[in-house]
């Protein structure tokens, strides 16, 4: 049985951990589409052309290492830009989330383009203060060096350009129900996620993933 859970938002938002915590309720696989562009944008730092890159994409790519850090979250945003980047990356995505047992992919336009046949689509967002003081205290204790202030203009940039790219911006599906995390602590806003998603017919352990 397939069954698609689409959930998109910026960065930070939360959009990760709900999607790790849903799909382990519903007992589906999970794909961090994020993890995508960013092996894409880490071998456009090392000198590869993206879209040669995209295209020679293997799932061992996603398992490297330093995939998210700051550096590369910024070059990821700038590879998605690219159209034939994102054409690329297409049927690898579309495939996982066809695969039998039930799926859930994490990205910025899993409902709008990717998926949007998807039987549940999520839109997880919240204010950029918000989310750079989350990233922020996540790089820190990762070891990172930097401050809040260049944390919330690096998040303020990614918004900027994912939002406003022609191909695939980041908007939410207009059937994606939204889940504002600003004010929720973690377990209820993934308490809201999966009672948004039994709303559309998903049931506990139904997956074989
Ligand atoms: O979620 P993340 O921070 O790992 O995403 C890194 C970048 O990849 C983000 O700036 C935009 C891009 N991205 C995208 O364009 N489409 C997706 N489905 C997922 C990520």
């Amino acid at each position: 049985m397939a069954f698609t859970i689409a959930i998109d938002g910026p960065a930070a938002a939360g959009k990760g951990t709900i999607s790790r915590a849903v799909a382990a309720h519903f007992g589906f696989a999970h794909l961090d589409t994020g993890l995508l562009y960013r092996a894409v944008g880490r071998k456009m730092l090392e000198g590869t052309d993206p879209t040669e890159a995209a295209l020679a994409l293997v799932p061992e790519d996603l398992q490297t290492e330093g995939l998210r850090t700051a550096d590369v979250g910024i070059a990821a945003s700038r590879v998605a830009v690219i159209p034939e980047v994102r054409a690329a990356l297409l049927d690898f995505q579309r495939a996982f989330a066809r695969r039998d047992g039930g799926a859930v992919l994490d990205g910025r336009d899993i409902g709008t383009v990717i998926c949007p046949e998807a039987e549940a689509k999520l839109f997880v967002t919240a204010s950029a203060e918000v989310r750079a003081r989350r990233r922020f205290e996540e790089l820190v204790a990762g070891g990172a060096e930097t401050d809040y202030q260049t944390v919330l203009n690096d998040t303020r940039e990614r918004d900027h350009r994912d939002a406003t790219r022609a191909d695939a911006p980041l908007k939410p599906a207009e059937d994606a129900v939204m889940i504002d995390t600003s004010k929720m602590d973690i377990d209820a806003a993934v308490a809201a996620a999966i009672a948004a998603i039994v709303s559309r017919g998903a049931t506990a352990g139904e997956g074989t993933a």
